[in-house]
């Protein structure tokens, strides 16, 4: 684990403008954001500001917003948003010499809309591979090295069994002391054992236990019995 907290000083944050409007990004500006476990993973509605907020962690890390590995800023010269450039890190022991030295700096953020073209420039050849396949190719292969990696919605493009494949390399990137911060939506990937479950909302953010979600819930109950919900939907 590398990073316990991340907050952001704003001189001018406007509370009706983007990004300072969104429920969670006030949380970060006013008390910034603990990690507890090596492994957060951020839940909640779409529009909450899960990819607002995982979005500004990368860039405050030295990650590109658009997507890739430590090595890719150096050649892309894309300027970072108000939010991003502000944020900051409270290392752990673990995590002081990395954060004190930005070349030291390993990471990767992976966002599905751009995940081909990033794993392109990583080497994991994006032709002959699906798009799964190479989210998959790109951690056995290549995100092996402690640092800092950011995901929004990896599900988006994973079987069920590819998310149980994730699941063993989140698991392995955390024993190799990294530290992993992952928007999602899926109720298999919060079942990781030890991981903390922050819930973002309009009340900000809240940790939960996988047991209270509300996606947990939801997807119990369609999978029990899919009428229940789609009788409100279809008639
Ligand atoms: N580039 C942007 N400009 C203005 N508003 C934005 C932008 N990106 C997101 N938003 C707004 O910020 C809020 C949070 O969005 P987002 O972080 O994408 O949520 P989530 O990832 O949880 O679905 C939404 O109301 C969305 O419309
Ligand atoms: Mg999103």
């Amino acid at each position: 684990m590398l990073i316990e907290r991340a907050y952001a000083h704003v001189a001018s944050a406007p509370p009706d403008e983007w990004p300072w409007s969104v429920p969670c990004v006030r949380e970060l500006l006013e008390d910034g954001l603990r990690f507890t476990a090596p492994v957060t993973f951020l839940v909640g509605e779409n529009g909450s500001g899960k990819s607002t907020l995982v979005e500004a962690l990368a860039e405050g890390f030295g990650l590109d917003s658009y997507g890739g590995s430590h090595d890719w800023r150096y050649a892309s010269p894309r300027p970072k948003s108000p939010l991003g450039e502000r944020v900051r890190f409270d290392p752990t022991a673990h995590g002081r010499r990395m954060m004190s030295d930005w070349a030291a700096r390993k990471g990767f953020f992976l966002r599905a809309e751009t995940a081909l073209d990033a794993l392109g420039r990583e080497g994991v050849g994006p032709d002959s591979i699906s798009h799964g396949e190479g989210f998959l190719a790109a951690f056995r292969d290549r995100f092996t090295r402690p640092g800092l990696y950011v995901m929004d919605e990896p599900e988006a493009a994973l079987s069920f069994t590819s998310c149980l494949e994730l699941i063993g390399h989140l698991n392995r990137l955390v024993e190799s002391g990294g530290q992993v911060v992952c928007a999602t939506h899926s109720p298999l990937l919060t079942a990781l054992p030890g991981a903390d479950i922050i819930e973002v909302g309009e009340h900000g953010t809240r940790r939960t236990a996988w047991s209270d979600l509300a996606l947990v819930d939801h997807w119990r109950r369609y999978l029990a019995d899919p009428r229940s919900y789609l009788r409100h939907i279809l008639d």
